[in-house]
């Protein structure tokens, strides 16, 4: 029945809903599947319009840079489940973008697939209340896709406001025991198992760190195992925890945080925009100096099989949970090493960001 689909994408979840509806679509009727992404410059600059040029075009730039992310983590998502799909980046300075949607619908498409409920606030990108107005004026058959507060992505951690205090010197944070009974069923977790790009700015509360933190790398048996296995039982990783209120290192034998620095270094632990968004980035960051009798390969290696372990408790908590993420090596770990101030022998191996996907 449909040939054509159009799919207006701003990487929320709700658009994300819409996506997958047709996704399903496309592959059922070998149509074309085309990814739709408005970035309205008066809109998305706000008070930037008043900054100096180069900061100005700095700025758009980054706006650019985002979109395209967005839409090749929509081209991920729809690859991955067998759809090619065509990405249209579409800057203007004017239009609403619901005009911008209605404009290209006419363009050949049979019909329009698109989330009611788009971000808004800071990111003020697209969707939103221009779904209602696209359905009113589009002159082709639109499919409205209501968010749901029981999308994949939507979390029980969403609704606490409570957040880390800041590190303070040579103060230990205790976190809230860890709540392993918690979460979905292994098999449903592997099934919402993905990368996440798109993050709010909203904090993890203290319960979810614990949770995430046990999760990763916490203490499992009575004999200080942990839940991720590791080289011949050294203990190779830290992780770091980077937030907006500054930088702790997990201490998992007192499943406790160890204040590193007031200073808030996110954005500096990836060379992706949404690593300064997040509201954590776990750094592993490995002791290359007890891996004793390995080459300095070796133990890069090893290092990096450790931290991947990790990496995929993270993902496997956060689908269960109902959070974003996603494992990272790009990042520039020398420099990361230095701003960590990390002694001799020490070495930042991957990242990873963890938070909430915008509502
Ligand atoms: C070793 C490794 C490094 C990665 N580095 C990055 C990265 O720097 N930035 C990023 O956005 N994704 C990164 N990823 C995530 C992959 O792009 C992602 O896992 C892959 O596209 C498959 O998508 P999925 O995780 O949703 O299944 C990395 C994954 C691995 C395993």
């Amino acid at each position: 029945m449909f040939t054509n689909i159009l799919v207006p994408f701003d990487g929320s979840s709700t658009a994300e809903r819409a996506l997958r509806l047709a996704i399903g679509m496309a592959g059922q009727e070998h149509a074309k599947l085309t990814l739709f992404y408005v970035l309205n410059e008066n809109v998305a600059m706000g008070d930037m319009q008043m900054a100096p040029p180069s900061l100005y075009r700095s700025h758009l730039e980054g706006l650019r840079r985002r979109g395209n992310e967005v839409l090749e983590q929509a081209r991920i998502i729809a690859s991955s489940a067998g759809v090619e799909p065509r990405l249209i980046l579409c800057e203007t300075a004017v239009r609403r973008a619901a005009e911008a949607i209605c404009e290209e619908a006419t363009k050949g498409y049979d019909v329009v697939v698109i989330g009611t409920h788009g971000r808004r606030g800071l990111q003020k990108l697209v969707l939103g209340s221009d779904a209602e107005a696209v359905s009113r004026t589009c002159i082709i058959p639109v499919i409205l896709v209501p968010g749901a507060s029981t999308s994949a992505l939507a979390s029980s951690y969403d609704t606490s406001t409570q957040t880390l205090p800041s590190p303070q010197e040579a103060e230990p944070l205790i976190l809230p025991p860890a709540r392993p009974d918690h979460g979905m069923l292994l098999s449903k977790a592997l099934k919402l198992r993905c990368s996440t790009r798109i993050f709010d700015a909203r904090p993890l509360q203290p319960q979810a760190l614990s949770d995430l933190l046990w999760s990763a790398f916490g203490v499992n048996r009575a004999n200080g195992d942990r839940t991720a296995p590791y080289w011949r039982h050294v203990m190779a990783i830290d992780i770091y925890v980077a937030t907006a209120e500054g930088t702790w290192v997990y201490e998992p034998g007192e499943h406790r945080l160890l204040p590193w620095g007031k200073e808030d270094i996110r954005a500096s632990t990836g060379t992706q925009d949404f690593v300064g968004v997040a509201p954590v980035n776990l750094i592993y960051v490995a002791h290359g100096e007890r891996m004793m009798e390995l080459s300095k390969e070796e133990r890069r290696l090893y290092a990096s099989v450790d931290a991947a372990f990790i990496g995929q408790n993270v993902y496997l908590f956060c689908a269960s949970e109902g959070l974003g993420c996603v494992f990272r090596g790009a990042l520039d770990a020398t420099a990361l090493g230095r701003l960590l101030r990390l002694p001799e022998g020490q070495f930042v191996t991957f990242a990873q960001t963890v938070g909430f996907a915008p509502a």
